[in-house]
């Protein structure tokens, strides 16, 4: 009968994101600040984090923190974000003015695809890259956490999901992005790491990292004194201990979920199916060779 009311069809939700000339930011990300990052200009001395969200970018940072500074950690006080500002967030006059100056090298982190990074052959490039199928469940955790900018507190999986498959999340599409940078690896300025050898062997990741920064000095202090600082770095950049004061690495989360959750290696089957799995698959076996995908690792 026609007077049965039809349920409406259920609407999906989406994640809210500013779309800038095609880019796609964080909403609350001011695109002046996007604008004046592509004007910057790379000075001889700074030093680059670049990743594609979520793939070790803190960890990496602290790691590389912590060498510059004898194993002294960021105290509960300080934040990342204003130590080690993030270039399109804040837009380059504050790089510039605020960025920590450690060991010479000027600090700045970006998620900018390599197109975007401001070049300059003297200044260096610490590049981090993790698998996908990690990196897509750990950037819906930070979506759904971070409300103020996604507006996607209630979001499913499978819709972000998708998202991620097509490149219609922030930072774009994981695999173009990998695709541009992989192609410099082997740039005399650019340190290609991954994450997941760097959680499997992290002794050797600090000492890669020292060893970019300055041959002559890092290895050397770190190693002294019966391994006196690197047995601080291993420990002030660990899981457990960067849980410890949280506020430092993000002080604004209106969400619930931790920022440092798992940090796990191939936990990805907590959300992901088999058939997502091989989706994500599919794209690398399109866009890589298999010395690529040998080089990035089992996925
Ligand atoms: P998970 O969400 O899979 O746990 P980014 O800093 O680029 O946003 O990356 C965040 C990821 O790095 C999160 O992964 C987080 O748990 C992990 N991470 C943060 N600190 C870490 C640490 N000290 N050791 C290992 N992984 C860490």
């Amino acid at each position: 009968p026609s007077d049965i009311p039809v349920p409406a069809p259920k609407v999906e939700k989406l994640p809210a994101y500013t779309n800038h000339d095609g880019f796609l930011l964080p909403v609350g990300f001011p695109t002046t600040s996007f604008d004046s990052a592509l004007k910057y200009e790379a000075q001889d001395n700074d030093l680059f984090i670049v990743t594609y969200p979520k793939c070790g970018t803190t960890w990496t940072q602290h790691i590389t923190y912590l060498i510059l500074h004898d194993g002294v950690p960021l105290s509960a006080d300080q934040r990342m974000d204003v130590v080690w500002p993030h270039l399109e967030e804040v837009g380059s006059e504050f790089v510039r003015e605020k960025a920590t100056i450690a060991g010479g090298y000027r600090l700045i982190k970006t998620h900018f695809p390599h197109k975007y990074t401001p070049k300059n052959p003297k200044a260096k490039y610490i590049y981090v890259a993790r698998n996908p199928k990690d990196c897509v469940v750990s950037f819906y955790h930070h979506t759904v956490g971070f409300p103020k900018h996604y507006d996607f507190a209630e979001g499913e999986f499978d819709t972000y999901f998708n998202l991620f498959l097509q490149g219609k999340v922030d930072s774009n599409d994981y695999f173009e992005f990998l695709r541009e940078w992989l192609d410099h690896k082997d740039d005399p300025n650019v340190l290609f790491l991954r994450y997941e050898k760097g959680r499997q062997d992290t002794r050797e990741y600090i000492l890669q990292i020292a060893a970019f920064l300055d041959d002559s000095i890092y290895p050397q202090r770190l190693l002294a004194d019966d391994e006196r600082i690197l047995k601080l770095v291993m420990e002030h950049s660990s899981l457990d201990s960067m849980k410890q004061n949280p506020r430092r690495w993000c002080s604004d989360r209106t969400g619930f979920k931790p920022f440092i959750r798992k940090g796990s290696t191939g936990g990805w089957d907590e959300l992901l199916s088999e058939e997502q799995a091989a989706l994500l698959q599919k794209r690398l076996d399109e866009m890589f060779t298999k010395e690529e995908l040998g080089f990035l690792g089992d996925q």
